[in-house]
């Protein structure tokens, strides 16, 4: 081959294999929704966002959630329970304009390794994380269920940050209104409220607080709901003026019925209507346990509800099962899909 043949194959080679790239990760892009299938984001790597909620901010969905080890062991030392665990990695944080497409943002709120007496060390629990974003003191705020190892300590912590991408300042973890906070969510509403759910009294009620303006403590508002009912991993959504909110029961790390309260105003009182999941494995909530309700952008009463399908003895291969959420006769319905695409 002559100098200038060698020169125009390596062109042809460079100008096809950039072509070929292009088309490998235009054809990764997904089109729909695999409820239980792993789900990559745009690097390649499986989401790792447990637990997570949704925050839509200035044209983009952020998505954060736990971001788990890659060991899971069993405390043998904990004999109450199966306590399953994986060390904390901090909070992640996934970004996306189409929910299915997401990219990763880093993890915003990291662990501490070097500091033992941290909340954040990675032998403690953060789980449940939840951002909303305050309009008046424009500032990100997360929530989220800090532990120890054996889920002794049921705390909820707080952290800020000026960009939804973060880095998010840990401000510290505390009881509120003076009791447990395990499972737990955030929900603002139109006015600019905010509410805390979180159970308490070890799961057996679930209580409702009203933040401060700050959205970073408690006003000492607060209700108890569920009263004895033992119901966890709150998911809240507001629906033509009315509350609902989704609650698994307590089996640990295992699947067991979804039940949907509604209620007129965000602090009760809440009346339970049933199961909301519907069709084959609705009584295990299809191996599942909820974690958020999303309203989707400029789709009116479009819901997308989230739930984790724990893997207790992998936690971080638990998987993500979307569903759309409906209403028939007035009523909220779940119902199982393979695939599904949100026209
Ligand atoms: C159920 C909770 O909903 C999860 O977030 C987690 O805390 C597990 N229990 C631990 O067993």
């Amino acid at each position: 081959m002559t100098k200038k043949r060698q020169l125009l194959y390596l062109l042809a080679l460079c100008v096809f294999s950039v072509y070929i790239n292009g088309c490998t990760r235009s054809q990764k892009s997904k089109t729909e929704f695999i409820p239980g299938e792993i789900w990559y984001d745009t690097d390649g790597n499986p989401i790792n966002a447990h637990g997570g909620g949704i925050m839509f901010y200035d044209g983009t969905y952020y998505w954060y959630g736990e971001f788990k080890g890659d060991s899971t062991y069993r405390l043998e030392w904990v004999t109450t329970w199966e306590c399953w665990r994986a060390d904390v990695g901090g909070v992640s944080c996934y970004s996306s304009k189409d929910l299915l497409n997401w990219k990763f943002e880093g993890v915003v709120l990291a662990s501490t390794p070097n500091d033992s007496t941290s909340d954040l060390h990675p032998s403690q629990v953060i789980e449940r994380p939840k951002v909303i974003y305050n309009e008046k003191v424009r500032k990100f705020v997360m929530w989220m269920h800090i532990e120890s190892p054996d889920y002794e300590k049921a705390h909820a912590g707080v952290a800020v940050s000026d960009s939804p991408t973060g880095q998010f300042t840990y401000l510290g973890s505390f009881k509120p209104n003076g009791g447990d906070s395990r499972d737990q969510t955030i929900f603002k509403d139109d006015d600019g409220r905010a509410y805390h759910i979180y159970s308490s009294e070890w799961n057996k009620t679930m209580y409702i607080g009203l933040l401060n303006e700050e959205y970073t403590q408690h006003t000492g508002i607060y209700t108890r709901n569920f009263i004895d009912m033992s119901r966890e991993a709150p998911a809240v959504f507001k629906h033509h003026n009315k509350y609902y909110m989704i609650t698994s029961g307590c089996t640990g790390w295992d699947p067991n019925v979804a039940e949907i309260a509604v209620a007129d105003s965000m602090l009760g009182e809440w009346k339970v209507l049933g199961n909301p999941c519907v069709g084959q494995n609705a009584d295990s909530t299809f191996f599942a346990q909820g974690t958020f309700v999303l309203p989707v952008e400029n789709k009116r009463d479009t819901y997308i509800a989230m739930f984790d399908r724990w893997n207790k003895t992998n936690l971080i291969d638990s998987r993500y099962v979307w569903l759309p959420l409906t209403f028939k006769k007035g009523n909220p319905v779940i119902k199982w899909q393979d695939k599904w695409k949100l026209d």
